[in-house]
């Protein structure tokens, strides 16, 4: 019998090597190979005479069945593309604590009414989800528990059973026993994610993998696993604070751009179909250095508050921060404030943030943020009831976004009435909103906050 090797992981790439490294020759991470078994490869011919595998012509396939079934949640739906595809893998990445485990129980609760689902955990007692199903008012029939860590005594379950949905919780407390490394290495983690895989595709049972995620923010071991399953969803947000994000990394059945959100509340999690409107709930009316702008998260419009506060710097070198804009947009758009827009802004310190936590990564929001920042400067507001969408250039031009007439519809439907927009953007209004069309920053400071313009320079 052919005898099982020791390889070397990269933590951080994922690929494999015969010899260990101080650094990883396919990425180049310091220290990241970590040792690990290989299991002994398969002899060729024996495999062949074994495989009941054959090629097939593509049309031979049967796609006739509708293959997606509804997960209950509308939001993790459109995550993963509408609803997931039988026989899929999915891993759920996240931090400790927000919310992996309480996502995927819901979950369980809602597909066992008409699914067999298997909720397999490695962290937690019977008694305990017991509790948290109780908690979450989850009673289904269907929905069958297993405390078990070894990855054969979880198939082995599987094949019994036969479930339509299976949910690891988590990839790190799985193991293999063949293999002497232990839970949580990368080998492990490959080793049982391949299996799984095999699981979900040759039986068409779901899983769902939950997978913790390190200091540098990836699922341990992440290029193996990311290669490896169809879809990788994070999940996200401050602890602290009660909003979710889930995100698409990858999908292989769906865009990656569409987002999922969630409120963490005593009894579980909630979704938030109108983040809108609760992101905008509790904004100071009349109050200077604020303005809402419109960004597209996916195909879904999201309006958010930008707050700016500029005060006289009492150090040498003015103090800028920023959150939720990206800091060197941030520094490019106070430098283009100063230059084009005329405010002086050098013995400022500026801090810039958007309210509820949320990142904002589109150039759409550049003319909010430098209205709020002017309306800080001047300590004029910008009126509750407008808004700005418009990227800034460097010579302070206003340019056009893309899907204007969705932003500017959400921004009427939460009743807005004027929105400050690209000159050239040829938008339509819904009823009830005026557009403030302007080319340049120096024409929205002069109808927005009564800025004198000044002669061309
Ligand atoms: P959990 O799903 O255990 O996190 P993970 O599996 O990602 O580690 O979530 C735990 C947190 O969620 C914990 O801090 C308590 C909170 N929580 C609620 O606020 N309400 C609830 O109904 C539940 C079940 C958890
Ligand atoms: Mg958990």
């Amino acid at each position: 019998m052919a005898r099982s090797k020791t390889v070397f992981f990269c933590s951080e790439c994922g690929n494999e090597f015969p010899k260990w490294a101080g650094k990883c020759p396919a990425c180049g991470s310091w220290n990241t190979l970590v040792e690990a078994e290989s299991k002994p490869a398969r002899p060729g011919r024996e495999a062949a005479s074994r495989s009941k595998s054959r090629p097939f012509r593509i049309s031979e396939v049967d796609t006739d069945k509708e293959i997606r079934f509804s997960t209950g949640f509308s939001e993790l739906d459109r995550v993963l593309g509408g609803g997931v595809v039988d026989g899929s893998l999915v891993l759920v990445g996240g931090a400790p604590g927000i919310g992996k485990s309480t996502l995927l129980l819901q979950l369980c609760g809602k597909c066992a009414a008409d699914k067999t689902v298997l909720y397999v955990t490695g962290e937690e007692s019977g008694r305990q989800i017991k509790l948290r199903a109780d908690r979450l008012g989850i009673s289904a029939e269907n929905l069958l528990i297993l405390v078990e860590t070894d990855l054969g005594e979880i198939l082995s379950a599987v094949g019994s059973v036969s479930p339509d949905v299976v949910i690891i919780d988590s990839i790190q407390t799985m193991y293999n026993s063949e293999l002497d490394s232990l839970p949580g290495s990368v080998g492990q983690i490959k080793e049982c994610t391949a299996a799984l895989m095999q699981v979900a595709k040759s039986d068409g049972i779901t899983v769902f993998i939950v997978g913790h995620i390190n200091k540098e923010g990836n699922i341990a071991g992440p290029k193996v696993l990311e290669h490896m399953v169809d879809c990788v969803l994070y999940f996200e947000g401050d602890r602290m604070a009660d909003f979710r994000i889930l995100r698409a990394v990858k999908n292989r059945f769906g865009s990656t751009n569409e987002i999922g959100l969630f409120e963490m509340a005593e009894n579980g999690l909630r979704e938030v179909p109108n983040i809108s409107e609760t992101l905008l709930s509790d904004r100071p009316t009349d109050t200077p250095g604020t303005c809402v702008t419109c960004v597209m998260e996916g195909t879904r419009p999201l309006l958010a508050e930008i707050q700016a506060l500029v005060t006289p710097t009492s150090f040498n070198v003015p103090r800028r921060t920023s959150n939720g804009v990206d800091y060197s947009r941030a520094m490019l758009l106070l430098a283009v404030l100063e230059k084009r827009g005329g405010l002086r802004l050098a013995q400022s310190d500026a801090y810039i943030n958007v309210v509820g936590g949320v990142e904002l990564n589109e150039p759409a929001a550049d003319l909010a943020a430098i209205l709020a920042i002017a309306s800080s400067v001047l300590d004029r507001p910008t009126g509750d009831k407008l808004a700005a969408i418009g990227e800034v250039g460097l010579s302070g031009e206003v340019r056009s976004v893309s899907s204007m007439n969705q932003r500017l519809s959400e921004v009427g439907r939460l009743g807005f009435e004027l929105c400050v927009v690209p000159r050239k953007s040829k938008a339509v209004p819904p009823k009830g909103l005026k557009l403030i069309e302007v080319s340049n920053i120096g024409e929205a400071l002069a109808n927005v906050l009564g800025v004198k313009r000044r002669s061309a320079e």
